[in-house]
């Protein structure tokens, strides 16, 4: 298989392939999106919400994210393959930074990592591209910093914050990221960053004119009832469907229709042919 390195993301900007990515925290769900043909596989700090059940991303710790990039890692085979680097991996110190993300290539087998904002990082961008290890950016609406921004806000709206995203997008391409991911700032201003970058812009919530999108798997497979931001396309419901087979596995089970003979071992049967955990 072809494998996708950040040299293909950055032909796809060139000849106007737009570039699709996903979040994958497991090895299963690593298979399904690596095998339907993403090019990049995100191992998100959203797993501290979406698998963790914690209030932000701000506890996820760098053991979690070993632990969950290691699954996702052993489940790719054509996907790029990118790490987020948690709340306090980074902010530190470029060393830290480089300690960090040495864990997630090394340990891990992340093919590159992701880390937050513009300027203030920019030490740690040019640390880690001169280790040798890929780095994509992340501006816009940065969760990390959720009490700083005074919650889920759509950034950029105004002339000033507007020209600071731009600012920061071209220093963080001068600074070596491969890539920057643009989280909720109006489609026109993405635009912009888009036209003005050699590297590709990674779009979530932020319009049509990136030169890729990026969505939370479980968003777009709808497997929350309760959550549905404007920016996520639901592309099945599958809170309904799992809840519909876990009740009819429920009656099943009442009502005796399950196991049936088929289900079940005789005295007789092998169970040599079966496989078990
Ligand atoms: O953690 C995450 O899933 C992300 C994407 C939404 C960009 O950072
Ligand atoms: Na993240």
């Amino acid at each position: 298989k072809n494998k996708i390195t950040i040299k293909t993301l950055i032909e796809m900007k060139e000849r106007g392939e737009k570039i699709t990515a996903l979040t994958a925290y497991d090895v299963q769900t690593a298979r399904l999106v690596d095998e339907a043909g993403v090019e990049l596989i995100l191992v998100g700090d959203s797993l501290g919400m979406v698998v963790l059940g914690y209030e932000n991303t701000l506890p996820v710790t760098m053991e979690e994210m070993v632990h969950h990039t290691k699954a996702v890692v052993r489940g790719t085979e054509r996907a790029l393959v990118i790490a987020d680097m948690p709340f306090m991996s980074y902010q530190t110190g470029v060393k830290d930074a480089l300690v960090n993300a040495g864990r997630l290539m090394k340990e891990a087998g992340a093919h590159g990592v992701k880390l937050e904002g513009g300027r203030e990082v920019l030490p740690q961008v040019e640390t880690l591209v001169k280790a040798g290890i890929p780095v994509l950016g992340h501006l816009g609406l940065t969760p990390q910093s959720v009490h700083q921004l005074g919650g889920f806000k759509v950034q950029g709206k105004d002339q000033l914050q507007a020209e600071r995203l731009k600012r920061e997008a071209k220093e963080l391409e001068d600074a070596g990221a491969f890539a920057i991911v643009l989280e909720c700032i109006p489609a026109i201003l993405a635009r912009e960053i888009s036209e003005s970058l050699t590297i590709p812009t990674i779009g979530i919530g932020a319009g049509p004119y990136c030169d890729g999108q990026i969505l939370v798997t479980q968003d777009l497979l709808g497997m929350d009832a309760n959550f549905k931001p404007r920016f996520v396309r639901r592309y099945v419901n599958l809170h309904q469907i799992i809840t519909q087979a876990v009740k009819e596995y429920i009656t099943d089970v009442k009502m005796q229709n399950f196991p049936d003979e088929k289900e079940s071992f005789s005295l007789s049967d092998s169970v040599n042919k079966t496989q078990l955990y």
